[in-house]
Formats: structure tokens, sequence, C-alpha cells
């Protein structure tokens, strides 16, 4: 594939390539690997956009584990209390257990920052984050990244599971919109 796309109205460049992405990937399964041995971890993953990066990430994660998907979408509420977090498909007890959230990127940090009070209010043992990217000039938050792949600018960027506009998703590099 070329070294642009053009998708919809902008105009993107080949930022990560899949080789780069894939070795990334493996040695963050392999300290996973070593951190959860014997822990029995419940992977969460975030849908739409951590679908391709969990898939990679969990091929090569070699503990006993349970998957489970969630689907976030937060909204402004009705009344003044602000933004609420409606969650889907979190239908598990989390109660002890060791929960690794999958996530494709951190940006603000706010819809896992929210996310991240619902699955402490279940009593896990350990809550820890494994995330491809994160944008760490727009990371607001005072939680940690415990597993994360490549901090990137604050640009936008899509491939990999993100999408823009719903496009984009079904690419195995992650391109970075072009600033013209
Ligand atoms: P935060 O951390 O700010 O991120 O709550 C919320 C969600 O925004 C999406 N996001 C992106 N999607 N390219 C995308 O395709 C990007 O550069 C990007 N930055 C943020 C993503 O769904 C994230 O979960
Ligand atoms: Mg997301």
């Amino acid at each position: 594939m070329s070294n642009t796309w053009f998708i919809k109205d902008k105009l993107f460049t080949k930022y990560l390539s899949s080789e780069e992405i894939q070795n990334s990937v493996r040695s963050l399964a392999a300290r996973i690997n070593q951190d959860m041995t014997d822990k029995n971890p419940v992977f969460i993953v975030v849908l739409n956009g951590a679908f391709i990066f969990a898939a990679d990430l969990l091929k090569k994660v070699r503990v006993d584990c349970e998957i489970v998907f969630v689907k976030l979408s937060s909204y402004s509420g009705t009344q003044s209390t602000g933004n609420v977090l409606e969650v889907m498909g979190l239908d598990i007890s989390l109660k002890n257990r060791h929960v690794i959230i999958i996530e494709d990127i951190v940006d603000t940090g706010l819809t896992l920052h929210r996310f991240l009070d619902k699955v402490r209010a279940m009593e896990p043992a350990d809550v820890r984050i494994a995330s491809c990217l994160l944008k760490p000039d727009a990371f607001k938050m005072d939680y940690s990244i415990d597993y994360l792949c490549f901090s990137i600018p604050n640009e936008f960027v899509v491939g990999y599971g993100l999408d823009y506009d719903g496009l984009g998703r079904n690419s195995a590099d992650i391109y970075k919109i072009l600033n013209t």
C-alpha cells in the first residue's frame, strides 16, 4: 500500500508500519505472560476500536484467561450532572479478579477514567490497562497505562482498528493525518 491514503476529505500518511506494530505487540504480550502467570486474568476489550489490537495481542497471550467485550458510549445527560458513561456488555463478576482493560488509544483519558470507576466498583483484585496508543500531550489523568505500544503526538490517527468517520479500521498499518 502506498504511503498516503485519502479517506473521505482528508489525506493521511503512513506512520507506524504493520511490522513495527507487531513487534511491539509481541513484547507487550511477553510482559503480560510474565506478569499474569497463575493469575487467570479477565481481559476487557473496549469495542469498537480495540478489536484488531486485542486479537493480535491475545493470540500471543499464553496464560489461562477470560475475554469479554464492552462497548462504551458517552453522552450528555439530560440533567446538569454532565456526561454519563454507558457500559454495554459487562456481564461477568470481576470480584477478586485480575483485570486488564484493552484499548486502542488513550487520548484525554476521560473515557477510560469513567470506565475505571465502574470497574473498580466491582471490587477486582487488580486493574491494569493495555493500550496500543497514547497521546501523552492530551492525557490529563492520574492513572497509568501499564502496557503501552506507542506514545504518539497529539494528532489524529486511523487504521489498525481506529476509524475516521467509520472508515479506515481495516488497515494493518497506522496512518496519521497530514496537515496541509
Ligand atoms: P479519550 O481518551 O479522550 O478518547 O476519552 C476517547 C476516544 O476517542 C477516540 N480517539 C481517536 N480515534 N483516532 C481515532 O480514530 C484518534 O486519533 C483518536 N483519538 C481519540 C477513541 O475512540 C478513544 O477511545
Ligand atoms: Mg476507543
